[in-house]
């Protein structure tokens, strides 16, 4: 789900107003006319003593009140001639989180003797945070039930009731999302047989024999995903004698094969199944499905499926989607799809073993002209998606791409080893919006653009020259050049696009200025590091809403201005490795959503600033954000932003992918800075990375500095001018992995701690530098006696003799991670796993290799 730029309003609106719920939500259809029977009051007293079950925090059910006529509430429906209440729909009370309180759905609801609909779906939506409730076996007495939906998220401390079973009228039943303890999906359920809608999507459920499926004769719609059905052999035998069956959902069911030959194929309505991630393990072609000829989706991503895909395929003239990703690369394609007129979307991600992509091409329905003005015209709502991301492609794009798929909406071929130049002739898919090409060894210059592009992701190429005078497309949100051998300035003409989200051109070979023009009003990533640009920050950032702007490692120059306290949004600031001077505006800490300050690298001076306590991210003062948008670009779902963000942390860059959120620092070395380091520093208890060093502070390491900021993970103030005894407090940092004080003016005892001892073990240089200090670990004893100079240096090269092999052992396996890492990096799905066990080792992979590298292996055992 890519937020667009409509949306973007709304969440920074939500950024701001998190909790002004939406009140009008259940603004709905007027109840009863006038002149129609009021409520029941017995009905009434229902109603409300459901309410009361509810903890209504957002008001949502303020129309339900004593004394009034309950066939006007939200959400209830009366019967025009009787009164009895027909309805109680609530599935619109969304972001009512956490609102059923405690102990019951209140079985008060059995009043409602006359009721048909019951909708309570949604009622809490973020799972699994909500309460228990114990389960609704009562409703089972609702014997006029025809739709029955709980839902999105209900937590129920029973199992599924088999009472559910008497409800003999319905013809709805869904309990997607919402949890039961574990257990056994009641086989009772074959006796609703007017149920035309069966979702049940329950984790932690399981059915050994399902042939109760088979009673359904009226079934439709059927979703048992998640539920386990390991044992349930011969499930394609059971849903063939239902043959209604026109949405069948079993993914994630560890469902063991789908291999067995139907001799009578009865499953002529089906139009959409859904196997995912279910280990399958045999070749496609050998799947029963192949011969249903009225399927229009069909995905089976992470089904282990091998070989070839047969030949039926090009006979599925209603496919409209094939979704086949993540399928480890041992699939091939030599279907010709040209019949496969209704084709949409054809997702074949990390599937394919080897092909050539204009091979590829070749075989995909051609449209024509016609098509597309028919399709542009809104006969078809939707055009074409092509996702054949890492397959090992080879080929060059062929430059008749625009006559051979002219609807193409989406393209996305990342990860390949394609070759060649960008063919110009993209500039005539006019419907492109999104052009996806990362990650490959493609060279030559950057075209120039389809006119309606809006995402652009070209990283990790071998494209060189400028970029084009003319961009050409004025609706462009995202550009991501970087890593390539890009030169040249920036053109004026990337002025024109309106609503640019993200700009990243780092690392290539760039220079000049930021143009005055580049629009800013919506920009919210700005990635220009490593290039050459230079001049002052361009004014146009002023009032901004940049939530990440990382500059570093260019030329850029002049003050750092006071308007940067006004970027109200920015998350990320980068701007090391610059030729800025002169002071740290003060109000650069008004900046309260920021995460990641890195100044370092520049030439600026005076003291730190004092109101550190104002950078409210860094504390924990800050409240949790219900609804964070920053997390909604760069979270796992999100593949809004695709650049990689790197900080430098450890003493090592570490890429956090899209994972950038929680990553909490401040880096101001190799400055001029003086004076004391601020006793304010202790308040920003999030702080995961402090490095001060090179600079010319003095005076005392703050005193309790190890017990307020319990998170620590680095702490670099070596060269400066500190004075006075080392805290006792930094021995309390437990998570500290990397320590270095030295080329102070440091002098007292070294306090003990285990956390020290190991650290020092690792990197004896850590307190060099300052005569002042003594005790162990230092040979220099402390009640005066003094040894002499070269045995201390001595022992500290023999100690770092002694650790060579550690480290050597320790690089390597980096330097192994490393590839493994590579390989990974561009998979978007297991890059984000990947980097938080990555983070997790690179804290401690000195000191405990093995034990890190058995824990490795199993959370990778467990994590793909
Ligand atoms: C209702 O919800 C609010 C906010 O979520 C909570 O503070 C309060 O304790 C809840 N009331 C009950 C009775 O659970
Ligand atoms: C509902 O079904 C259960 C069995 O699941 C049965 O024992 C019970 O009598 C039924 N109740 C009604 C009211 O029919
Ligand atoms: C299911 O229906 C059969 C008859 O069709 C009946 O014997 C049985 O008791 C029913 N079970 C439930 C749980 O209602
Ligand atoms: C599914 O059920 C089978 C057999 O009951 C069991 O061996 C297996 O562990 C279950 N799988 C999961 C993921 O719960
Ligand atoms: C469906 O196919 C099976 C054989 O697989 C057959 O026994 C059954 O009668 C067919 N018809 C229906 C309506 O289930
Ligand atoms: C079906 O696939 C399984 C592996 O998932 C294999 O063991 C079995 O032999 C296959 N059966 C047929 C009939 O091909
Ligand atoms: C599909 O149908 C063809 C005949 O039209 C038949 O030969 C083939 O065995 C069928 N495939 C499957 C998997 O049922
Ligand atoms: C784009 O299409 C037009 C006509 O449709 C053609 O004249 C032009 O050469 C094409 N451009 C490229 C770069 O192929
Ligand atoms: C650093 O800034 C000072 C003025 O603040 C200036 O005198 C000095 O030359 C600058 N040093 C460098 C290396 O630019
Ligand atoms: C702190 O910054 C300096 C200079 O930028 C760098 O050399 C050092 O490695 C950094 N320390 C850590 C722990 O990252």
């Amino acid at each position: 789900m890519r937020p667009s730029a409509t949306n973007l309003l709304l969440l920074i609106a939500t950024c701001c107003f998190l909790h002004s719920a939406d009140a009008g939500q259940l603004d709905r259809r007027p109840a009863a006319d006038e002149g129609t029977p009021s409520c029941i009051p017995k009905e009434r007293d229902a109603l409300l003593e459901f309410k009361h079950g509810i903890n209504d925090t957002n008001n949502l059910l303020v129309s339900w009140q004593h004394g009034q006529d309950c066939c006007r509430w939200v959400g209830v429906t009366c019967s025009h001639h009787t009164g009895h209440v027909l309805r109680l729909d609530l599935s619109d009370a969304t972001l009512l989180d956490d609102s059923l309180d405690g102990q019951q759905l209140s079985p008060s609801l059995l009043s409602l003797e006359h009721l048909e609909y019951l909708d309570l779906s949604t009622l809490t939506t973020i799972w699994p945070q909500g309460p228990n409730i114990s389960s609704p076996e009562f409703l089972g007495s609702l014997k006029k039930l025809r739709h029955l939906d709980l839902s999105g998220g209900l937590r129920f401390s029973g199992g599924i009731p088999p009472q559910l079973a008497n409800l003999s009228k319905l013809e709805y039943l869904d309990l997607s999302g919402s949890s039961f303890s574990a257990g056994r999906v009641p086989p009772e359920l074959g006796n609703l047989s007017n149920l035309l809608h069966l979702g049940l999507s329950v984790m932690d459920m399981y059915s050994i024999d399902i042939s109760w499926l088979s009673r359904l004769h009226l079934l439709q719609y059927l979703d048992m995903s998640y539920v386990n059905l390991s044992m349930a052999v011969d499930w394609p035998h059971v849903l063939n004698l239902v043959p209604s069956l026109k949405v069948l959902n079993l993914a994630e069911c560890n469902l063991p094969r789908t291999n067995q030959t139907l001799a009578q194929l009865n499953l002529t309505k089906l139009v959409d199944i859904d196997l995912s991630s279910n280990y399958l393990g045999h070749p496609i072609s050998s799947c029963w499905f192949w011969n249903v000829t009225t399927i229009q989706s069909l995905e089976l991503s992470k089904t282990h499926l091998f070989g070839p895909f047969p030949s039926s395929l090009g006979r599925l003239a209603s496919l409209q989607r094939l979704v086949f990703n993540d399928n480890g690369n041992s699939a091939t394609m030599s279907v010709d799809l040209k019949d496969l007129s209704a084709l949409q979307h054809l997702h074949l991600r990390g599937s394919l073993s080897h092909g050539n992509i204009k091979d590829l091409i070749d075989k995909l329905p051609h449209g024509n002209i016609r098509d597309i003005q028919q399709k542009m015209t809104g006969n078809f709502t939707s055009l074409f998606n092509l996702d054949l991301s890492d397959n090992h492609l080879t080929g060059a794009i062929p430059s008749g791409i625009a006559n051979i798929i002219p609807i193409i909406e989406i393209l996305d071929l990342s990860g390949n080893n394609i070759t060649g130049a960008i063919p110009r002739a993209i500039r005539n898919c006019s419907s492109l919006d999104t052009l996806i090409l990362h990650s490959n060894q493609l060279s030559g210059n950057i075209p120039i653009l389809p006119r309606n592009l809006t995402r652009l992701d070209l990283s990790m190429n071998s494209l060189s020259g400028p970029l084009p005078l003319d961009i050409g497309a004025l609706d462009l949100e995202t550009i991501i050049l970087s890593s390539n051998y890009i030169t040249g300035q920036i053109p004026e003409s990337i002025c024109e696009p309106q609503y640019m989200e993200v700009l990243d051109l780092s690392n290539n070979f760039m220079e000049g200025i930021i143009p005055q023009c580049l629009q800013m009003q919506s920009m919210l990533f700005l990635l220009l590091s490593h290039n050459s640009f230079s001049g002052i920050l361009p004014s146009s950032l002023q009032g901004s809403i940049l939530a990440y702007m990382d500059l570093s490692w260019n030329k850029f120059n002049g003050t750092l201005p006071q308007w940067i306290g006004d970027l109200a949004c920015l998350r990320f600031l980068q701007l090391s490795h610059n030729m800025f001077y002169g002071h740290i505006p003060s109000n650069i800490t008004n900046l309260r959503y920021l995460e990641y300050l890195n100044l370092a690298g520049n030439n600026l001076s005076g003291a730190m600033p004092r109101s550190l306590p104002n950078l409210e991210l860094m504390t924990d003062k800050h409240p949790k954000l219900l609804i964070d948008w920053f997390e909604s670009y760069t979270g796992p779902e999100s593949d809004a932003f695709g650049g990689i963000m790197s900080v430098l942390m450890k003493r090592q860059e570490r890429n956090y992918g899209d994972r950038i959120d929680g990553v909490v620092g401040i880096d101001l070395s190799c400055n001029q800075l003086t004076g004391k380091i601020p006793d304010e520093i202790t308040s920003l208890n999030r702080l995961l990375n402090l490095n001060l060093s090179w600079n010319q502070l003095s005076g005392n390491i703050v005193d309790n500095l190890g017990s307020s900021i319990k998170s620590l993970e680095s702490l670099d103030l070596s060269r400066n001018s500190l004075s006075g005894e080392i805290p006792p407090s930094l021995a309390d940092l437990t998570y500290l992995g990397y320590l270095d004080l030295s080329y102070n003016n440091l002098s007292g005892r070294i306090p003990q701690g285990r956390q020290l001892d190991t650290l020092y073990a690792e990197a004896p240089s850590m307190y060099d530098g300052n005569s002042g200090l003594c005790g162990p670990p230092l040979q220099r004893a402390c009640s005066g006696g003094k040894l002499p100079e070269n045995g201390n240096q001595n022992t500290s090269k023999r100690i770092s003799e002694s650790k060579f092999l550690y480290f050597g052992l320790g690089s390597g396996f980096i330097a192994g991670l490393w590839v493994v890492f590579c390989v990974l990096l561009f998979k978007r799905m297991w890059r984000i796993a990947c980097f938080r066990i990555f983070d997790e080792i690179c804290d401690k992979v000195y000191v405990f290799v093995i034990v890190t590298w058995r824990r490795f292996a199993r959370k990778e055992d467990t994590g793909s």
